[in-house]
C-alpha cells in the first residue's frame, strides 16, 4: 500500500529584496521587489507502508519543506501530493490524527510539566481511547526507557532524554506514518542507539512507515534501506542504500605491507598514492584491481594486501559535497 505520493511537488518562497542603507530601506517599504526562492523543484517519489527512508542532503537542499509539505504545514506552490489517502492541504485534521511529526529543532513537550503531563494532554487532544493510550503508553515507557524521567519537569531533562520524549509523544496516538526532521541533533552515542532500537521495534511491531532525515550516517545506516538523496530542491538519487557507493564513490582504497624496506617506483594509471613509507603503502584505485594486485606481487615482497571500500561515513560526506553531483547526475 503507498503510504506517501507526490508528482511535481514544488515549492517556491517570496522573499521581500531589502536594500541596504536607509534610502534602500525606505525604498523597500514603498516600493517592495521580490525574489524567488525555489526550494522544491518538482519532486516525485512513492514511500510504501512500512519503509523506513532516509531523506538526506545538504543544508537548505529543501529537506525540512519537503517533510512540511508532506504533514500539511506548507502548501506546495505546483504538484500534487496524498498522503495516507488524503491530501494534505485540505485535509489536515484528518491526517494529522495519523501521522507522527518530530523536528529536532522544535520542542513539543512543555517546558515546565513533565512529560507525563503532556502526553496526557495530547490524549486528549487526539482523542485516544483511554486503554489504547495506557497500552500504547506502557509500551513506548519500556522501549524509550522512560520511567525515571517522565516525572521530572522537562526543562530538567538532558536534550537525550527530552528528544525520548519527544519521539514517544509523537508515537503515543499510534500513527501510521512518522517524520523526524534531524532527530538526533546534538545527542550522545547512548541516546542514539536507544532511539533507534526503538524505533526499529516500532517499523518491526506496528509496521510504522518512518521517513527520517539526518545528518548522522549510523542513523540512516542502521535505520533506513532506501534513501533519497535531495540537492538544491531536486531529487539526485532514491535507491537502496547499497547502491549510494555504488553511485556515489568510484573508488577502491588498497593497502599493501612489505616484507622489507621498499620503494615503488612504479604503478599504473589512474592509482593515486594516498600514503607511503619504507614498508607500507595506501592507494587509490579507480578501476584495474587484479591487474595491480599482480603487478604489485611480482615486482615486490609484498607481507600484507588489503582491500577495502570507503566507508559510508565518506560516502555520505561526499554526497554533501557539490562535486559529486555531477557524477551522480552522469549516472
Ligand atoms: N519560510 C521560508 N521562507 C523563505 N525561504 C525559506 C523558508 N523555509 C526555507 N526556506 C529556504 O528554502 C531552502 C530549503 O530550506 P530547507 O527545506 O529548510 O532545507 P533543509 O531542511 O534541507 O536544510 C533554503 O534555501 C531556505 O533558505
Ligand atoms: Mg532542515
Amino acid at each position: 500500500m503507498l503510504i506517501i505520493r507526490t508528482s511535481n511537488l514544488t515549492k517556491e518562497f517570496s522573499l521581500k529584496k531589502k536594500k541596504k542603507g536607509l534610502r534602500g530601506s525606505i525604498q523597500s517599504i514603498l516600493k517592495p521587489s521580490y525574489q524567488t526562492i525555489k526550494a522544491v523543484k518538482g519532486i516525485n517519489f512513492q514511500v510504501k507502508q512500512g519503509e523506513m527512508l532516509g531523506f538526506i542532503g545538504p543544508n537548505g537542499s529543501g529537506k525540512s519543506t519537503t517533510i512540511k509539505m508532506l504533514s500539511g504545514i506548507l502548501t506546495p506552490s505546483e504538484g500534487e501530493l496524498q498522503v495516507l489517502g488524503t491530501n494534505p492541504v485540505t485535509q489536515r485534521r484528518k491526517l494529522t490524527r495519523h501521522i507522527g511529526t518530530v523536528y529536532g529543532q522544535k520542542s513539543q513537550l512543555w517546558y515546565h510539566i513533565p512529560p507525563i503531563d503532556t502526553f496526557y494532554l495530547f490524549s486528549k487532544i487526539y482523542e485516544i481511547e483511554e486503554n489504547a493510550f495506557k497500552k500504547q503508553l506502557d509500551k513506548l515507557v519500556e522501549l524509550f526507557q522512560l520511567e525515571n524521567i517522565l516525572n521530572v519537569a522537562a526543562r530538567k531533562l538532558s536534550l537525550g532524554q527530552r528528544m525520548k520524549c519527544e519521539i514517544a509523544a509523537s508515537l503515543l496516538h499510534q500513527p501510521k506514518l512518522v517524520f523526524l526532521d534531524e532527530p538526533t541533533i546534538g545527542l550522545d552515542i547512548i541516546a542514539k542507539q536507544q532511539i533507534r532500537e526503538a524505533l526499529l521495534e516500532m517499523n518491526r511491531s506496528e509496521g510504522t512507515t518512518v521517513m527520517l532525515t539526518s545528518h548522522d550516517v549510523g542513523d540512516i545506516e542502521s535505520l533506513c534501506d532506501r534513501v533519497i538523496v535531495i540537492n538544491q530542491g531536486e531529487m539526485v538519487f532514491d535507491d537502496h542504500i547499497d547502491q549510494l557507493k555504488r553511485r556515489f564513490i568510484h573508488h577502491k582504497v588498497v593497502e599493501i605491507g612489505f616484507t622489507k624496506p621498499t620503494v615503488v617506483n612504479s604503478l599504473p594509471p589512474d592509482v593515486d598514492i594516498i600514503y607511503a613509507d619504507q614498508m607500507n603503502l595506501k592507494l587509490k584505485v579507480k578501476h584495474g584491481i587484479s591487474q595491480l594486485m599482480e603487478h604489485l606481487m611480482v615486482q615486490y615482497s609484498v607481507a600484507d594486501l588489503n582491500i577495502n571500500e570507503p566507508s559510508m561515513e565518506e560516502v555520505i560526506r561526499s554526497i554533501y559535497q557539490e562535486s559529486s553531483q555531477e557524477e551522480v547526475k552522469n549516472a
